[in-house]
């Protein structure tokens, strides 16, 4: 058999949910990862569809939240020649291996997930969707024997999961699963939101990477200064609207700017022009892919073939290691 380019390169996988737009957040911490990365690695990338059950349980929602993060992807430059870009929940095997986990993992190995001991502590009753949500990110990764996993901080925990459930499983029945490793960018491990808090859509404090001029404009207004004086000399690292300028605009003249004091108001409007230059090119590609809804699906075929192609023999691996074949 003749050999492929992807026969040789390191394999890259990564999500995201569609559980609503993309954030700056997102892009920088994540996402960005995918596309810097896609020509070096043989690149996977998923829409977490099923993961996003958990939050979105309304069918046109699902729908539309869905193909706009497919739109997202393309647009921010992940090119579908190179690299496979399928929906979680067109590959059975994920699901399937997720049973197989879950005979091997404890209750209280999972009890102890951000996720879950978050919900607890805020008087809900978790579903088993997302009590289960670490295995199946498991599976997601380990079906696919990716060397890396891009994801920002707030995923670490998970990808440990994934780690310990590998090793669980070669010890129980047989080696077949690589350790994956995350790769968390230091620089942009936590981006923060227009209140300094970690940014987040469920904290109502995103930079929108897609949203209108406007949308821009009204998130940029609302990033929270303190009130220094005018000229007043600051370190720009421990201002929240400078920690996100900089992943617009990373050079010295900008940062000695700040250090001098540059007004807040000014810095703003520049912050703005940044973004909106930054995301020009992004979203003319993205317009001309929500014009061709047909290539939009071709891309998420071949994708799903791709997956599938993969996920299913590392599955039929599994049933021979566990005895459900011979
Ligand atoms: P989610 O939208 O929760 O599916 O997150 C998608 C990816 O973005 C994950 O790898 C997250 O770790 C990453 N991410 C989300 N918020 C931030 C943030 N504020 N800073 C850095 N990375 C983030
Ligand atoms: N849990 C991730 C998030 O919330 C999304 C995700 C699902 C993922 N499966 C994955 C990320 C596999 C990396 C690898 O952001």
């Amino acid at each position: 058999m003749q050999s492929t380019a992807s026969d040789t390169k390191k394999r890259l996988l990564s999500g995201v949910k569609p559980t609503g737009r993309p954030h700056v957040g997102n892009y920088f911490g994540a996402m960005k990862q995918f596309v810097d990365l896609q020509e070096k690695y043989e690149t996977f990338v998923m829409i977490a569809d099923l993961h996003a059950l958990n939050f979105i349980q309304n069918k046109d929602e699902m729908k539309t939240l869905t193909h706009e993060l497919v739109l997202d992807y393309l647009a921010i430059g992940l090119d579908p020649k190179k690299i496979t870009l399928f929906k979680q929940s067109s590959v059975p095997a994920h699901t399937s291996l997720t049973w197989i986990f879950d005979t091997l993992v404890t209750v209280p190995f999972m009890m102890r997930a951000h996720a879950y001991k978050d919900a607890i502590a805020k008087d809900l009753e978790p579903s088993m969707g997302l009590f289960n949500y670490p295995v199946l990110m498991a599976s997601d990764i380990l079906l696919y024997d990716p060397e890396i996993v891009p994801v920002g901080k707030d995923q670490k925990q998970h990808i440990e999961y994934a780690r310990d459930i590998a090793l669980k499983f070669n010890n129980q029945y047989e080696e077949l699963f690589k350790l994956p490793e995350e790769l968390i960018v230091a620089d942009v491990e936590t981006v923060p939101g227009t209140d300094g808090q970690k940014m987040s859509k469920s904290y109502g404090n995103t930079v929108p990477l897609f949203g209108t001029d406007e949308e821009i404009t009204k998130a940029v207004m609302s990033i929270t200064t303190d009130s220094k004086g005018k000229d007043e000399e600051k370190n720009p690292d421990d201002m929240v609207l400078y920690q996100i300028h900089k992943l617009f605009n990373s050079s010295e003249e900008l940062r000695s700017q700040y250090t001098k004091g540059l007004g807040y108001g000014d810095a703003k409007k520049m912050l703005i022009k940044d973004i909106i230059d930054f995301v020009t090119p992004m979203r003319e590609r993205r317009k001309k892919y929500e014009d061709d809804p047909k290539l939009v699906e071709e891309i998420l075929l071949q994708g799903a073939i791709k997956a599938n192609d993969v996920a299913m023999k590392k599955l039929q691996a599994v049933y021979g290691a566990v005895g459900l074949t011979s």
